[in-house]
């Protein structure tokens, strides 16, 4: 449900319109307008990721070698901002994801990785990964490479089925990616026993076969915490934020500095603030101008203060006290909704 407006200085930015309508004259791109940094050459725009003509726009010929992609779905597609939550039917969707995915292709470089973050309903054939899944083998040039989950402690509790604690996440290569999970170690210690391998005719336990104390990253991520508003990395408004330590695995993972990395859906900005701390060079847009300016305002605000987000202050402090949220929504946060609870 919403969060306590003692937590949070903002609603979801999306659907409150009275707020919309005061943040709205302090964003700097109106839609097809580029933000050029000066600093680290990233570039941050509003534009649709399903029109080829915006994404060859921002792209302007350049090519990236690694995609995170984390679209919205369960929500009407196109349908962003003012008229409330709603569901697109599962063919819309797919069509949507079907332009994106082939914008999406259009940029990448010709060896280059691409991670797509998708939700499966429970209560709807887990839909729509699957249909997604099948979309995917219209493409020969991307072999599939890993099913990813991410467990969400966010998850609803219930007595009638498992608590849905997932995000799926898929892994797709082009040519002969980069890819490195050596470099990745997650912060788990090694506290389980009991894989055994027979060397120089000894039978030794795991912890004797690796020096690290921890574990490496597979493709089951435990170590993850949800963003929510006790974090520093917390965006107030952002209802969809992904936490930075997943992102900067996947980049770490499949691309090297000075890359050209991309992210369609850049809503609280988390693929920019990683790739500025990693060194690689990002593009990035949204189709709503208010999350390309929290983008923009993530990035100056790191390098002025080194937080990650705002924890639980007002990104727009201009726009002046937005806590008496008119009209307030009583909405359900998007990770548990894309969880697809019961
Ligand atoms: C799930 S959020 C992305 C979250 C992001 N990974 C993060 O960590 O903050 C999806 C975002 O996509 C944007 N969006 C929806 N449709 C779009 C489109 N056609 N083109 C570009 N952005 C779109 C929404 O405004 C929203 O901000």
């Amino acid at each position: 449900m919403t969060k306590n407006r003692l937590q949070e200085p903002l609603p979801r930015l999306d659907i409150n319109v009275q707020v919309r309508q005061k943040i709205l004259p302090y964003c700097r791109l109106k839609k097809g307008e580029i933000w050029q940094d000066s600093i680290a050459g990233h570039q941050v725009g509003v534009f649709d990721a399903t029109v080829s003509n915006d994404v060859s726009q921002i792209f302007c010929g350049q090519s990236a070698a690694l995609a995170i992609q984390d679209p919205p779905y369960n929500i009407i597609v196109g349908n962003h901002n003012t008229q409330g939550l709603g569901k697109t039917s599962l063919a819309e969707y797919i069509e949507f994801c079907r332009k994106w995915i082939e914008n999406t292709l259009s940029i990448l470089a010709k060896d280059a990785s691409l991670y797509v973050w998708l939700g499966a309903d429970q209560k709807d054939h887990f839909q729509p990964l699957p249909d997604f899944m099948i979309l995917m083998r219209d493409y020969p040039d991307i072999v599939s490479r890993s099913f990813i989950t991410m467990r969400n402690q966010r998850g609803y509790g219930t007595q009638k089925n498992w608590m849905a604690v997932r995000q799926e996440c898929l892994y797709y290569v082009k040519g002969n990616a980069y890819f490195d999970v050596q470099a990745e170690y997650t912060d788990i210690p090694k506290i389980l026993r009991g894989y055994y391998k027979k060397i120089d005719g000894q039978l030794k336990e795991n912890f004797e076969r690796s020096k690290s104390e921890n574990i490496r990253a597979g493709n089951v991520w435990v170590d993850i915490q949800q963003v929510f508003y006790r974090m520093q990395e917390n965006v107030p408004g952002c209802y969809a934020q992904k936490p930075i330590k997943c992102i900067e695995r996947i980049v770490k993972a499949s691309s090297q500095p000075g890359d050209c990395i991309t992210d369609f859906f850049a809503h609280s900005g988390t693929t920019l603030i990683v790739g500025e701390i990693l060194k690689r060079k990002v593009i990035t847009f949204d189709c709503d101008e208010i999350f390309a300016e929290i983008t923009i305002r993530r990035l100056e605000h790191f390098r002025k203060t080194g937080q990650l987000g705002w924890q639980c202050a007002n990104p727009f402090p201009e726009v002046g006290d937005l806590v008496a949220f008119e009209n307030e929504v009583d909405t359900p946060e998007q990770p548990s909704t894309r969880l697809g609870e019961l």
